[in-house]
């Protein structure tokens, strides 16, 4: 890796298979921008804990994440691709930074408090803590920049004052973080509840892994209005504007040119072409995924590789931090 491109750090849960939402949102944006970036992407394994779940079926998952990001484009000998929990720096900066995070900031946090809400059996004190957690990620590695979809975007604001805070205190100790937020693809809504935004455990979300039938079939499906015109107009028409997001950030265009290729459009016509774009688009990466995913071998030992590579760096941010608080080196 060259040293003088700045440093990406994003990552994904492994909490079944990525939706359309992930995949515009960050995934997207991750492989145009490992070109220009020294990249480090993880499977975030840890903060898929917060939720009970299956061991049998985390792993599965993760391994499955890590075959998606192969077969997205990720470049493994570019790029450092790891699992989280296999570099320890991650958890021990974490409850290091959780002294330094308030728990007003984090009582604030809006995914809080939709988690809580949604899993009110089971609010564990992970659930609070997880933006510390991400923050741990990110600043372990003097990041610049991290790639993200819209719901982050709080949690990056922690992250940064929680960076600012200890740098005011030690000094210069961690790279304040910027968040790279796309334009189209940044909030992808749910297919038939438009107002909410497409997510794993909901039943109108598309799958990266989705049979190209079950795709047409669901964007077919899809929740409109009765005006019968193609334009955007979010309030008004959430379900036209959302899918002319997404054709937007499939094919690069501008969403006055998608609105304009649509002018004279019904609806049944425009759906079918927003079908069309998102099944194209995402079937090489199931053909290469499909590939992958039983070749354990071969993914386990990136993972190795991406978790050495990354320890190598979180222990450098790591024993920094160590030194500045006091902690005692041997
Ligand atoms: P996660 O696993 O929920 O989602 C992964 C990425 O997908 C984006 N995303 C969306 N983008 C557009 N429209 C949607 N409907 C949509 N749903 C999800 C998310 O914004 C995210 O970029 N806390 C993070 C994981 C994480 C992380 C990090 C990210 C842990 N440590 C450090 C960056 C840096 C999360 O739960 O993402």
């Amino acid at each position: 890796m060259e040293n003088n491109k700045k440093i990406i750090f994003s990552g994904m849960q492994p909490s079944g298979t990525p939706t359309l939402g992930n995949y515009l949102g960050a995934l997207k944006n991750w492989n145009i921008m490992q070109k220009d970036y020294r990249c480090l992407f993880s499977v975030v394994d840890l903060h898929a804990l917060t939720v009970r779940r299956e061991p049998k079926e985390l792993r599965q998952a993760s391994l499955s994440l890590m075959a998606l990001y192969i077969a997205l484009g990720l470049d493994p000998s570019e790029n450092i691709i790891f699992y989280q929990s296999q570099v320890p720096q991650h958890t021990q900066l974490s409850w290091i930074l959780n002294c330094y995070a308030y728990v007003g900031e984090l009582n604030r946090m809006t995914q809080y408090k939709e988690k809580s809400a949604k899993h009110s059996e089971n609010i564990n004190s992970g659930l609070f803590t997880y933006p510390v957690l991400m923050a741990s990620d990110i600043l372990l590695y003097q990041t610049d920049c991290v790639p993200v979809g819209e719901d982050q975007r709080q949690h990056l604001e922690i992250a940064r004052d929680i960076a600012i805070r200890f740098n005011n205190i030690y000094g210069e100790t961690f790279k304040v973080p910027e968040s790279y937020i796309g334009k189209a693809g940044a909030r992808v809504m749910g297919l038939q509840d438009p107002e909410k935004k497409m997510s794993k455990s909901g039943d109108d979300a598309i799958s990266i892994l989705d049979d190209p039938k079950v795709i047409m079939n669901k964007v077919k499906r899809a929740v409109t209005d009765s005006d019968a015109r193609v334009y955007y107009d979010p309030s008004n028409k959430p379900g036209i504007s959302n899918m002319l997001n997404i054709y937007s950030a499939i094919t690069g265009k501008s969403i006055e040119e998608c609105s304009e290729e649509f002018a004279g459009a019904g609806y049944g016509d425009f759906k079918k072409a927003v079908g069309e774009v998102i099944i194209n688009e995402l079937e090489p990466v199931q053909k290469k995924y499909n590939e992958l995913i039983s070749n354990k071998d071969y993914l386990n030992s990136i993972a190795k590789e991406g978790a050495e590579k990354a320890q190598n760096l979180a222990f450098r941010t790591y024993n920094k931090v160590c030194k500045k608080i006091g902690l005692i080196q041997i």
